[in-house]
């Protein structure tokens, strides 16, 4: 896997510290009884594990799939839920958990999917958001790291399914998604 990567970004030690402060920003602005922690399969699983464990208030949490359909490594801005969350989120607030914000609209669509299900407010974090690359205008609350326009993997993030499970974040190398 690691013959793959072009370059590391980020390191397993300088996610964990980041992450670390993501936490505590979060449990300053939100801590409380009825927090939903929602989060985006499978990308975001790596975050919410670690952000949860450092919160130190209790939460809700669970998990929803979404496609949002991809010619090579570029959103088209559709977006489909594939699993859906059973959670009843009217009159709660809501933190979603993604691994990455390329375009926006992922989550876009999301915000107002809970917004018209009742939810008081709906906040987001993210490990990564590549600003260059935004097609929609979403207020992203709390972010990692700032990101250019690289394809990344790793800590979550794939290409077609392969190296969510490197403990660092890196650029991969062009010439394996050519
Ligand atoms: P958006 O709807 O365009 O913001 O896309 C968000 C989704 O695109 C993320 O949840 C990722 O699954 C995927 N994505 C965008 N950029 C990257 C990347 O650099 N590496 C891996 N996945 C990415
Ligand atoms: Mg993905």
């Amino acid at each position: 896997m690691d013959n793959d990567i072009e370059k590391i970004l980020y390191t397993e030690e300088e996610i964990k510290e980041r992450v670390k402060q993501l936490a505590a920003q979060v449990r300053r602005d939100m801590e409380g009884e009825d927090l939903i922690i929602l989060t985006v399969l499978k990308g975001g699983i790596m975050l919410s594990a670690d952000l949860v464990r450092n919160l130190g208030f209790p939460v809700t949490m669970d998990f929803i799939a979404v496609a949002s359909y991809y010619s090579g490594t570029k959103s088209t801005g559709n977006v489909q839920i594939k699993k859906d969350t059973d959670i009843n989120m009217a009159g709660k607030r809501v933190l979603i958990v993604e691994d990455i914000v390329d375009s926006g609209s992922t989550l876009a669509h999301l915000m107002k999917l809970f917004a018209l299900r009742g939810a008081t407010e709906v906040r987001i974090c993210t490990l990564l958001s590549k600003p260059a690359r935004r097609v929609v205008d979403i207020k992203v609350d709390y972010i990692g790291f700032e990101i250019p326009d690289e394809f990344v993997v790793g800590y979550g993030l794939d290409y077609n399914q392969k190296y969510r499970n490197l403990p660092y974040i890196g650029i991969l190398k062009p010439d394996i998604y050519v």
